[in-house]
């Protein structure tokens, strides 16, 4: 695997590539990777030639110093990953090189409506720092298509309409949530979790569970739906920010009567700030 510590050294390579008309697929990531992150490679490279991957942990999307302090940094372990699943291409740019001006002279782009939502109300700026540094990935590395995981669901819309409304030439493909054997979505932040709390965790997924079988069962009094699951699991010991029953294609408020859903939570436990969510089509 070939580590690409510059942006000219990543275009270098990109373009070499290019030449040969080889195609291009890109899985951005802050690191500290997991089998879920592992899967979206095995997606890659199904879909592509080359898979390019990026390490970078990105300032601009926290609001909070303390979070961006902690969040684990394990790169030689990532290498070691990604050689052992054959990915072309490691991408590790540093914050001077992203932002080289300064993150608040920084050119930025924001979704509207869809990012004072959910995640984006509980963590203002967040998307827009998103959206902003996957915009400059996607110029940098110029893949033909990116995958995301659908655990962050509200990351990933944002993410198509940002293509949409901007015509970046890339497809964006979304990847099914990886679970550990609980339930337990993976996530970078189940490190902060002690081992009870790991297990305690898995009621997330529960939850939804339960939330869907009542939507399943006919049952369209979303809000009394949600406040009980909410209450659910205040009671198991988490601090619920959301369990939201929303449209799956553009995350507003669910109507009764509308098929296509999406069921959102984020919970605290802990140190961790934990999000899931599932679909749910209804007949
Ligand atoms: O999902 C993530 O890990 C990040 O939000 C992303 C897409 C790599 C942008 O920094």
């Amino acid at each position: 695997m070939q580590i690409a510590e510059t942006i000219t050294a990543l275009r270098t390579q990109i373009k070499v590539w290019r030449q040969q008309n080889q195609t291009i697929a890109f899985v951005p990531t802050m690191g500290n990777l997991h089998q879920g992150h592992l899967s979206l490679v095995a997606k890659a490279q199904e879909l592509a030639d080359k898979v390019v991957v990026s390490v970078f942990v990105n300032p601009l999307q926290f609001n909070d110093a303390t979070d961006l302090a902690a969040y684990p940094r394990t790169l030689e372990q990532d290498i070691q990953q990604l050689v052992s699943v054959d990915c072309d291409l490691l991408f590790t740019p540093t914050s001077e090189m992203m932002y080289p001006n300064g993150m608040e002279a920084q050119t930025t782009v924001s979704v509207p409506g869809m990012d004072d939502k959910l995640c984006g109300r509980d963590r203002p700026g967040h998307f827009d720092g998103v959206v902003t540094i996957v915009n400059k990935l996607f110029n940098m590395v110029q893949a033909d298509i990116a995958i995301f995981g659908e655990k962050d669901y509200q990351q990933l819309l944002l993410i198509k309409i940002m293509v949409q409304d901007l015509n970046l030439p890339i497809e964006i493909v979304g990847s099914p949530t990886y679970r550990e054997s609980s339930g337990l979505a993976m996530s970078s932040r189940n490190q902060y979790l002690t081992d009870p709390q790991r297990e305690q965790a898995a009621e997330l997924y529960q939850t939804l569970l339960t939330v869907k079988a009542q939507l399943e069962q006919g049952d369209q009094s979303f809000d009394a739906i949600q406040q009980q699951a909410i209450e659910h699991l205040n009671n198991s010991g988490f601090a619920t920010d959301y369990v939201d029953i929303r449209r799956a294609d553009n995350l507003e408020q669910a109507k009764a009567g509308e098929k296509s859903l999406r069921i959102l939570l984020a919970a605290k436990l802990g140190q961790a700030r934990l999000i899931d969510n599932i679909a749910c089509n209804l007949a």
